[in-house]
């Protein structure tokens, strides 16, 4: 059996179409190798939605030519998001035998076996879910996983290149999701987290008329396959968030009370630019539905600096809506043009380098604090914690997540990884939580 190693770049999306990739490779001859090294096969599973994303990808593709003078029988395939973007571009460098888009994956048997066939696939389909593929999790093996519930996405943020890498956004069949995660559970896994771009636009209309299955709905069925399951999703979008996706993560204590909501920019300029679809007081709004529904639920979100015409007053508005919110967690980016996109079609990217990024900094600096802050209110608190592994930075030490999404270092005692345990809070860095295994009675 021909081995084949698949490194994946971008969001989680990509590590879950990896274990696609990898499943509909294994039932057709071909073996999964865990080295680099080791591989006939080379797959890049790629990202498009930064510069420094696809940056990255190149370095990787020169390096895999470099290593093809000297193998000549060594093969490439490009998959993912930049597929779709650069096609023939990436086909024409030396190192590319194949580029696959995220729609495509079921040729990818076929193709590798026939010589004659075109090496470029990359057309997006309407309706491919890959529901029938059982991921191949050989690839991160552990207690939790990701599960796709729906591809592509049908917004526009102006600055935004998924909708043209990804497709018009598709809901899986809920039956298979809910099989895919019984599955998992009787092979041990004890978390999922159900993935899409926009996930309060699930929607799944059954073929006998009855009503649809929404995202609120999926929800209450995932979440009442084990109350031994913790059930995790992302990523909400707050113009489609509405109070019956909180309701149902009330009503189920294995729905992780944790809400990943992006707000992008706290100016309401930028927010009109970008397309989001929403106002900062609307977003505010949304905020404090959460924390009226739940109270102590972790709430992370998005950030970008420097969209086009971005002013000092744009920037502080973001600013004081973190402080506003005191969000726990944050991803933080500058803004970077993706050709083709509504902004880089209509507006300038004008705002120059040094001042996106002293305004990132600006905001990473701020988040430090806030980050801070919600942990140290966490320290001399108990948390449930499910032990996912051994922390990386001391072989004594497992680590684990709060349901509200902070990761947690502990000493190992008799617990074991797939454990539920009740950690008391000692110490805390911005990143991290410090704790002990407790007893229930204490
Ligand atoms: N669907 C999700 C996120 C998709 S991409 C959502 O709607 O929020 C993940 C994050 O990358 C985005 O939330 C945004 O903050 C960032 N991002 C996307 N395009 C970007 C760009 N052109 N420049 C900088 N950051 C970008
Ligand atoms: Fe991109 Fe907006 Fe879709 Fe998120 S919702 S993937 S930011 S277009
Ligand atoms: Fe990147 Fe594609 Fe995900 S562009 S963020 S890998 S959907």
């Amino acid at each position: 059996m021909i081995p084949f190693y698949i490194e994946t770049y971008g969001c989680q999306m990509n590590v879950s179409d990896s274990e696609v990739v990898a499943r509909l490779l294994s039932d057709n001859g071909y073996r999964p190798c865990e080295h680099l090294e080791d591989a006939r096969i080379i797959f890049v599973n790629t990202c498009s939605v930064r510069e420094n994303a696809e940056k990255r990808v190149m370095g990787r593709l020169d390096l895999f030519a470099r290593m093809k003078k000297k193998d000549p029988a060594l093969k490439v395939g490009v998959l993912g998001c930049m597929a779709t973007r650069l096609k023939e571009e990436l086909l024409a460098h030396p190192a590319v035998d194949w580029v696959v888009g995220p729609d495509s994956y079921r040729l990818l048997p076929g193709l590798l076996g026939a010589s004659q066939a075109a090496p470029l696939q990359v057309t997006l389909s309407k309706t491919e879910t890959y529901a029938d593929i059982k991921p191949y999790r050989g690839l991160t093996p552990g207690i939790t996983s990701f599960v796709t519930i729906m591809r592509g996405c049908n917004n526009m943020c102006a600055y935004c290149i998924v909708p043209y890498v990804r497709g018009r956004e598709r809901s899986r069949d809920p039956f298979s999701i809910e099989e895919e995660v019984r599955d998992l559970f009787a092979r041990g896994f004890r978390e999922v987290t159900l993935l899409g771009q926009n996930v309060n636009s699930y929607r799944w209309k059954p073929e006998d008329g009855a009503a649809p299955v929404t995202f609120a709905r999926l929800l209450d069925r995932v979440a009442r396959i084990s109350p031994s399951l913790r059930v995790r999703y992302t990523t909400s979008h707050p113009k489609d968030m509405q109070d019956d996706v909180l309701h149902a993560m009330a009503a189920h204590p294995n729905i992780c009370k944790h809400i990943h909501l992006p707000v992008q920019s706290g100016s309401n300029n930028m927010l009109r630019k970008m397309n989001r679809g929403y106002t900062r007081e609307e977003y505010l709004e949304r905020i404090a539905s959460i924390r009226r529904i739940l109270p102590g639920c972790g709430i992370s979100t998005d950030l970008i600096a420097g969209f086009c015409s971005e002013t000092p007053e744009d920037h502080a508005q973001t600013l004081s809506l973190m402080e506003a919110v005191r969000f726990d967690q944050a991803f933080m980016f500058h803004y970077s043009q993706r050709p083709n996109t509504l902004a880089a079609r209509h507006y300038k990217d004008d705002i120059p380098d040094d001042v996106k990024i002293r305004r990132l900094n600006e905001i990473i600096a701020l988040q430090n604090r806030l980050s801070l802050e919600s942990n140290r209110a966490n320290v001399g608190k108990v948390f449930e914690v499910l032990v996912e592994g051994l922390s990386k930075r001391s072989g004594e030490d497992f680590f684990g997540r709060t349901e509200t999404n902070k990761v947690c270092v502990f000493p190992c005692g008799k617990s074991d990884v797939g454990d539920y345990v009740r950690i008391k809070v000692r110490a805390c860095s911005a990143a991290t939580l410090k704790g002990e295994i407790i007893n229930e009675n204490q």
